[in-house]
């Protein structure tokens, strides 16, 4: 059984084809019907215990253009809330015969849990966990880095050698870093982390990536930064500067945003707090890639699926079935 638990599990061959087949998928998205019969009789569960919008309406568009039966369960509203365990919970979907599994949770490793435990006998792939990984948010923003610096017909078999691409902000509580530092150096990019001291996590050093505390002086060297969402949820307030400090020294505005090379491009995961992380004027500007970003989740996501549970063919055999 093949899962996705972690973007430092993939090899820059396995990254690579991922992005190849989402081109493919992308195309599906271009034309009047936007479906495929590849996953046609197979269920897939999306197991959300946290909170989302971009993931989980994307899995399920990503689900339903594969043709596959979807069937969506948040914790709040089911037995989770009178106690039930995440084995109980996994048990009850294996009953049901299910044959992947997307699992979003606020405890780091749960996914792993879920895909090691013998509780299952379904893919399961990771839609964040805790603070530890959210590898399709890497890799449909490995897949917007490669569109948008490469090319679109340019980067397909590419990887993103010698791209310089600098993360800034919460990297302590964000999943969405740690994916992007494993992917990103699978890929051959150059990643700089930039954030206040109290939010660079113990044991950076170890990491494929360099640190600085002064985004001015890193920005006229990035082909793209990523703003990340300060998550107060997880933090406690005497680490964090005032939010004033915060946006001050770390925020991207229009005058930070003219510091980049004219190609460089302005990412974001979501969910995005404008006026703390990010000003509006540079949210809503064209170097933003966020609502692409959105966009490009889906092809990733039906990629995975399909790489996981629609067999050995060729990423454009189900495209070419169809056009026939
Ligand atoms: N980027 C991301 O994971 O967003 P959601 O929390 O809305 O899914």
């Amino acid at each position: 059984q093949r899962h996705l638990i972690s973007a430092a599990d993939l090899s820059r061959d396995d990254a690579v084809l991922i992005l190849d087949t989402a081109e493919e998928m992308a195309r599906v998205a271009d034309r009047p019907i936007k479906k495929l019969p590849t996953l046609r009789g197979r269920t897939v569960v999306n197991l959300f215990f946290e909170d989302s919008t971009r993931t989980r309406i994307s899995f399920e568009a990503a689900e339903k253009r594969l043709s596959a039966d979807v069937i969506n369960f948040s914790a709040k509203g089911s037995s989770v809330s009178k106690g039930e365990s995440l084995k109980d919970t996994a048990q009850t979907l294996e009953a049901m015969g299910v044959d992947a599994v997307v699992i979003r949770h606020g405890a780091s490793g749960a996914p792993y849990r879920l895909a090691t435990s013998g509780w299952i006998d379904a893919a399961v792939i990771n839609a964040g966990d805790g603070t530890h990984q959210h590898p399709t948010q890497a890799l449909l923003d490995a897949f917007t880095m490669r569109r948008r610096l490469v090319g679109r017909d340019a980067g397909l078999g590419q990887d993103l050698a010698g791209k310089r691409v600098t993360l800034v902000g919460d990297v302590l509580h964000s999943r969405v870093a740690r994916s992007n530092v494993d992917l990103l150096h699978t890929l051959g990019a150059e990643v700089t982390l930039v954030a206040p001291p109290t939010l660079i996590p113990v044991g950076v050093e170890s990491w494929p990536c360099e640190v600085s505390y002064d985004l001015d002086s890193t920005l006229p060297k990035c082909d793209a930064v990523m703003m990340l969402r300060v998550q107060r949820e997880r933090m406690n307030a005497a680490f964090f500067p005032t939010e004033r400090e915060y946006s001050r020294r770390y925020g991207l505005d229009g005058d930070r945003m003219a510091k980049l090379p004219e190609h460089a491009i302005v990412m974001h995961p979501g969910p995005m707090v404008r006026g703390m992380e990010i000003t509006a004027e540079v949210a809503d500007s064209d170097r933003c890639t966020a609502v692409e970003q959105v966009a490009n989740g889906v092809s990733i996501r039906m990629a995975v699926l399909y790489l996981l549970l629609g067999g050995n063919e060729p990423a454009a055999a189900p495209l070419r079935a169809e056009e026939k």
